[in-house]
Parts: structure tokens; C-alpha cells; sequence
């Protein structure tokens, strides 16, 4: 392949018990060991999806390897949300074609939401793909990659992937994702995942709890919550309907278990006992992501988002009371069909009105098969001014909010060594990197420091226990 590195390996936190590192098991069988390359797109759900396959992939004898041109299959977790998340799927794949021409046995499979929306579609592009399984089927690759030929699975199955999947013997790290629910019925109109994705599915509270806890006893002690719509949990335990409240308090209750976080979130299904949450369980972090994608409420009436903008300060003012210091963060999108300079004024002035402590901006991308894309698109250029203009009063917000640490004491969990000697490097309660001098510092370390300087993307601190 012309250049391997290009495509790099997904979280490097997690693996099956056979992995790379684990020299006892590769050393004692290294004929029967094959090694999984897996590059991932888009969001945190891919990424936990990633490490289930590779657990997975695992109990067959797969261990992860971060060079494609060293690997026996390479797997492309894929994104579909916005058209250049799509397209890098089939620009990946060119990049492939030598290495398949070289290796021939190399197998090929691509995952994740492209698989799901593109199917069979994708083989008849790119002939070299040899498995193409969507984000519902993935505890089927296994069997997939056994049975060996060309397969694509794009079932969404009646039966739960998660209770098919080998359990999380082999995470390593400090920090773990757990995906509690997958799927959206909120159907904004710019959106595919509803498509992808499927309907809203939660998983059983009582089996969440059983991974929280196996995470929990292989070291983990921040876990972050996932799902399309994290806050519509609703999942059965004992006879029960636990919200994500509850949820949160219960999991605050396993020792050892000393952070929790969740994302991502849709402000219409934030209710009093979430909120309520934020300021009585001290485990869950001061940092909430809750995209409102628009300022406007002629714009957020035609991305059918069914609130208001007022609604969303209301409940902001709200969370804020419940927690002083939350830090919020948002997703906006700019250039959506029909949007005016003052549908975007609008944008701006609620953003300046909140003060986020960093947000993501995108700029409208069709997606076939949404309402939206049946309406002519705002000008190119007059879409990428905006979209300068917005980030430039984000960057400036999160560069006001990194400042406002200095001189503060905060809890950073040490997630890897620096690149200076003696250096950690973590991440603070309000989800900041923080870079602390700590010769005997060690990975998994929960301390409390005092941050002596900030920059946009990270702070400097000094322990202080
Ligand atoms: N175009 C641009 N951005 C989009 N997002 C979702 N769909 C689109 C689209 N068609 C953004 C939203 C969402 C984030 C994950 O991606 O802001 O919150
Ligand atoms: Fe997409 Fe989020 Fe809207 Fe669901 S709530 S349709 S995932 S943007």
C-alpha cells in the first residue's frame, strides 16, 4: 500500500486478551495468531463498536495490529452522516487496492453506517471488499469471516448483538465506553441515522450494569454512556423502566467506578431527574453535550427539532442551577436549506448568549433519502462564510473557557505517559487534556492538581495530591 500510515488504528485502549501486547499469548501459539486492522470513522458509537468487534474478532484468535500492510484483514468502521464522511470510505478503500494485489488472502470488510445505507452497493464499487456487515449485525462477523467468500449482512436482527458478543475480558485502560442505547425516532431532517441506525433501542439496564461492572474490575474508572440519544434511555430492570437518571445513579453506587459522563444528548428528553442528577451525584462529570443545531426557530421548526430556542436557554438556566460549573458543549449546523443572514445572526447571538466551552460546527451536507435534501441548498460560498465566522466566535468562547481554569483545582484521571519524560497526560472533570511533571505517576492515577496554564486544546497543571 503507498502509504499505510494514513490509516490509523482504533482506540489503542482496547483489545481482546489476545492483543498485540500480550506477548505470553502470541509468543506461546504466533502461527495460530492473525492480526486485525481496524480504522474508524465519526463518533464515539463507532469507536465502541470498533473495540466490541475486535473482542470479538479476538476469541478467534485475532489480535490488533496498527499497520493495515501487516494485517490478515483490514475493517473499515465506517460513517455515513455527512457526504466526506462517506466518501473517505471509498478513497480508503483505492488506498487498499495494491496491498489486496500484493496479499491476496488479505481480507477486506467495511462496518459501521456506510455498510448499512450502501450494502451490496459497496461490493459492485469496490470488488476487493470482501464483508460488508451493518452496525446490527456485527457480532455475525466472526462467523462471517469464518465461513469465508463474499458477504454482505445488513439484517437489523431480532435477537440483541450485545448478548452475542464475547464479554469485555480483555479491556484494558482507564476509561471505557458503554454503549446503553442505539437508534433514533427523532428524525431532524437533515439526518440519516434514523436510517442507519434504526428506531430508538435500549438496552436492559440489568446487563449494562454487569459491563459497567467487568469494566469496572479490569481497572476502568470513568465510563462515558453512549447512544444516538443517550438521554431517551428507557431500559427495563426488575419489572422497572430506568431513565437515564436512574441509570446514573445506580452506576454511581458500584465501587470504584469514580466518573461518569454522557453523550449525546437531545435537549427534549433532558427530565427534571437528569438535571437533578447533575447536581447530586458527584461522579457524574461537570460537562454536558447537548446540540441544538440552530439559533433560529424558523430553522429549527424545518429541521423539525420541536423546541424553541428559548426552550433550549430555559433548560439551560435550568442545568446551570442544578450545576454552576457543567460545561457545555453543542453541535450546530450551518447553511441548512432556506437559512437567511438572520436565521444565522440568530445562530450567532445564541451562542454568544450561552457561552460554550466548545462546540462542533458542520456545514449542511445533503443526505439522499431526508426530507431535507429535497430543498435547494443555500450558495456554497455564502454556507463556508458562515461557517468561518461561527467557528471563529466558538474557538474564541473555548479559549476563554480553557483561561478561565487557570489557578483552579481540578481532578485529572491520567489516560497515557507524555511525550515529555515524566509527563501524564488526562483529562479534567470538565473533559479538558491536561499535561502534569509527574515522575511516578501512573496510567489509571485519579489526582487533584492546580492548573498553572492554559492553551486552546489543553492545560498545564501541578499535582497536588
Ligand atoms: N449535514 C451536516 N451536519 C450534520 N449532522 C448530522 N447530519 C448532518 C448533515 N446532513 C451533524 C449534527 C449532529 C452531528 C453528529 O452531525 O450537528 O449533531
Ligand atoms: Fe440525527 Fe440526533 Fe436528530 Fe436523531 S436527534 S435524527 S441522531 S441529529
Amino acid at each position: 500500500m503507498s502509504n499505510p500510515e494514513a490509516l490509523t488504528q482504533t482506540s489503542p485502549a482496547a483489545g481482546p486478551d489476545t492483543a498485540a501486547s500480550d506477548t505470553g499469548v502470541q509468543d506461546a501459539m504466533p502461527d495460530a495468531v492473525k492480526k486485525l486492522f481496524i480504522k474508524t470513522y465519526g463518533c464515539q458509537m463507532n469507536v465502541y463498536d470498533s473495540e466490541r468487534m475486535a473482542e470479538a474478532m479476538g476469541a478467534k484468535g485475532y489480535v490488533l495490529t496498527d499497520r493495515a500492510d501487516d494485517a490478515d484483514m483490514v475493517l473499515l468502521n465506517t460513517c455515513h452522516i455527512r457526504e466526506k464522511a462517506s466518501e473517505k470510505l471509498y478513497s480508503d478503500l483505492g488506498r487498499l487496492k495494491p496491498l489486496k494485489r500484493d496479499k491476496p488472502d488479505l481480507k477486506i470488510g467495511v462496518a459501521g453506517c456506510v455498510a448499512q445505507a450502501e450494502g451490496a452497493e459497496i461490493r459492485r464499487r469496490m470488488p476487493l471488499v470482501d464483508i460488508v456487515v451493518g452496525p446490527q449485525a456485527y457480532h455475525r462477523l466472526p462467523a462471517m469471516v469464518e465461513a469465508g467468500g463474499a458477504q454482505v449482512d445488513t439484517d437489523f436482527p431480532v435477537e440483541d448483538k450485545f448478548e452475542h458478543l464475547p464479554q469485555r475480558k480483555g479491556y484494558r485502560g482507564p476509561t471505557a465506553f458503554l454503549t446503553v442505547q442505539e437508534g433514533c425516532d427523532k428524525f431532524c431532517a437533515f439526518c440519516v441515522v434514523p436510517y442507519t441506525r434504526g428506531a430508538e433501542v435500549s438496552r436492559p439496564a440489568a446487563r449494562l450494569m454487569r459491563e459497567a461492572r467487568e469494566l469496572v474490575g479490569r481497572g476502568v474508572r470513568e465510563i462515558t454512556l453512549l447512544g444516538q440519544n443517550v438521554n431517551g434511555y428507557h431500559g427495563e430492570a426488575d419489572g422497572a423502566d430506568w431513565t437515564l437518571g436512574r441509570l446514573i445513579r445506580e452506576l454511581a453506587a458500584i465501587d470504584g467506578l469514580d466518573r461518569i459522563r454522557y453523550t449525546t444528548s437531545h435537549p427534549n428528553d433532558m427530565d427534571d431527574d437528569l438535571i437533578a442528577a447533575h447536581g447530586d451525584v458527584p461522579q457524574l462529570m461537570p460537562y454536558l453535550h447537548l446540540p441544538v443545531q440552530s439559533g433560529s426557530d424558523r430553522i429549527l421548526k424545518a429541521m423539525n427539532r420541536k423546541h424553541t430556542r428559548d426552550q433550549y436557554f430555559r433548560l439551560i438556566d435550568r442545568i446551570r442551577e442544578a450545576r454552576p460549573d457543567i460545561l457545555m458543549t453543542s453541535d450546530f449546523i450551518v447553511g441548512f436549506p432556506g437559512e437567511t443572514d438572520q436565521d444565522f445572526g440568530d445562530t450567532m447571538d445564541l451562542v454568544r448568549r450561552v457561552g460554550y466551552g466548545a462546540a462542533f460546527s458542520f456545514k449542511y451536507s445533503s443526505r439522499p433519502g431526508t426530507p431535507a435534501a429535497e430543498k435547494p441548498p443555500v450558495e456554497a460560498d455564502i454556507a463556508d462564510s458562515r461557517l468561518q465566522e461561527l467557528q471563529a466566535l466558538i474557538i474564541t468562547q473555548q479559549r476563554a473557557a480553557q483561561d478561565s481554569m487557570v489557578g483552579r483545582e481540578i481532578s485529572v484521571l491520567y489516560e497515557k505517559a507524555g511525550r515529555m519524560e515524566g509527563q501524564m497526560v488526562g483529562k479534567s472533570d470538565h473533559l479538558m487534556a491536561v499535561h502534569i511533571d509527574d515522575a511516578q505517576g501512573r496510567i489509571g492515577d485519579l489526582v487533584r492538581a492546580r492548573v498553572t496554564a492554559a492553551s486552546s486544546n489543553s492545560l498545564a497543571a501541578k499535582r497536588i495530591s
